[in-house]
């Protein structure tokens, strides 16, 4: 049996709670990353940009469960919240910390898409055509933070190792 359109707007607003608790977790991440990202300033660049983008899309989110006369969860808010805490500070003491964050927030970057996709489909199915089209925004802001990162990944990577073997011939000349 469907659900009624009623139920399917119920689902909504618990999913559009949840990616607003994801946007939350992202936004402290990022933050975290760029107070620790030396030596890259393209990386340090799209992170700062992408706290912004980040925080905007988050507003969109608490636009979205307004228009339904309802708000993010401050309890599942705060939970993502320190789990991007943690996630950040997990690369404290490696020197590849550089290569881990580009490699997680590619991985997160498509975390995200698929939850866009997950709830524009469940907009359109709840008849909420308007809720669609603002999330579709931030799933193109997502799309092209993540094909950033595919393009950066390896050089990033190359650059890491061409450093790491600098450090160690000069070590060597000691
Ligand atoms: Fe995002």
């Amino acid at each position: 049996m469907e659900l009624t359109v009623t139920d399917k707007t119920e689902v909504l607003k618990d999913w559009l709670r949840d990616a607003y608790a994801m946007e939350s977790q992202a936004v402290e991440m990022l933050e975290r990353q760029v107070g620790r990202i030396e030596n890259y300033p393209e990386l340090l660049a799209k992170a700062k940009e992408h706290v912004e983008v980040s925080k905007r899309q988050a507003d969109r989110l608490k636009d979205c469960l307004a228009q339904l006369g309802t708000q993010p969860s401050s309890i599942k808010t705060g939970i993502q919240m320190l789990i991007g805490n943690a996630q950040s500070l997990s690369g404290v003491v490696a020197p590849d910390e550089i290569v881990k964050a580009s490699v997680f927030n590619y991985a997160f970057e498509h975390f995200e898409i698929a939850n866009y996709r997950a709830l524009i489909a469940a907009a359109e199915s709840a008849g909420k055509p308007e809720i669609a089209r603002i999330l579709k925004q931030s799933l193109d802001e997502e799309l092209e933070m993540a094909g950033w990162l595919e393009q950066r990944i390896p050089q990033v990577t190359q650059t890491y190792l061409t450093r790491r073997e600098t450090m160690s011939a000069s070590e060597a000349k000691r």
